[in-house]
């Protein structure tokens, strides 16, 4: 049976009564499921808060950022083993928005990637390309870089605790998903950079696309084999759209 994860990424949305409305939503829909998995990662402030509201359901806690530090004099950073500590067990690293508006680089990404590991986080790491590079024909070696950044730093065996996202930056918040097969096509090949290190590890690495994913073009997208759920954005802030989604992953079973 597969094995898919459904990843919510709230970004900068939010409030308390907002969050607590999505999350009864969630909790009420989503009862569990052998091969789904569904994470929701909200803002820092709210970690704690949405922990709580989670005890005893099927979702999973995740959180959008961290820092590569593991404690001391970083002004506005949080750490893994704080996110672990409020009950995160998932972090996003290397997000586009993060790498294009606060000029984190590959390198740092790995860094953040370690940390995760270290404070006993699963890191979701981000790679993909912008519309330019796509249409200049870089999309694969952007997404070698961003990946060979990791890999080097990290060693292979780290993926087989960890889950990569591709999210091509032109589809994210545009309403314009890749298409099954655009999307599949760069999976297989993330998928076979990482086997060129070790098959084991890449056969088993969960790989999501993110990009545009609503409850109507999940099941085209999930339907193929190297893409194994969703990193969510717009989408995952109303419960019957996320559940939709969610809905469309169990489907594949
Ligand atoms: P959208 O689903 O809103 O396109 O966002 C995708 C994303 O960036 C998730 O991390």
């Amino acid at each position: 049976m597969r094995s898919y994860l459904v990843a919510g990424n709230w970004k900068m949305n939010g409030s308390r009564a907002a969050n607590a409305a999505l999350l009864r939503g969630l909790r009420d829909g989503f009862t569990g499921s052998p091969g789904v998995e569904m994470l929701v990662c909200p803002p820092f402030p709210y970690l704690a808060d949405v922990a709580r509201e989670l005890e005893g359901s099927a979702i999973r806690l995740g959180a959008q950022n961290v820092s590569q530090h593991e404690s001391g004099a970083f002004t506005g950073e949080c750490s893994a083993a704080m996110l672990s500590d409020v009950g995160c067990s998932y972090v996003i690293v290397g997000h586009s928005e993060r790498r294009a508006l606060m000029g984190e680089t590959s390198e740092d990404v790995a860094a953040k990637f370690v940390a995760a590991l270290s404070g006993g986080l699963r890191p979701i790491l981000c790679v993909g390309e912008s519309l330019d590079e796509r249409e200049a024909g870089h999309t694969e070696a952007v997404i070698d870089e961003q990946l060979d950044a990791v890999l080097q730093a990290a060693g292979v065996s780290t993926f087989a605790e960890a889950v990569v996202a591709y999210e091509p930056v032109w589809a994210i918040g545009t309403g314009k998903s890749a298409s099954p097969q655009q999307a599949e096509d760069v999976h297989a090949h993330i998928r076979a950079r990482v086997a060129g290190h070790d098959r084991q590890v890449a056969d088993k690495l969960q790989i999501l696309y993110g990009g545009s994913v609503k409850g109507d073009n999940a099941a085209g997208l999930f339907s193929k084999g190297d893409i194994d759920g969703g990193l969510i954005g717009g989408a995952s802030l109303k419960a019957d759209d996320f559940l939709a989604i969610a809905t469309a992953a169990m489907a594949q079973d």
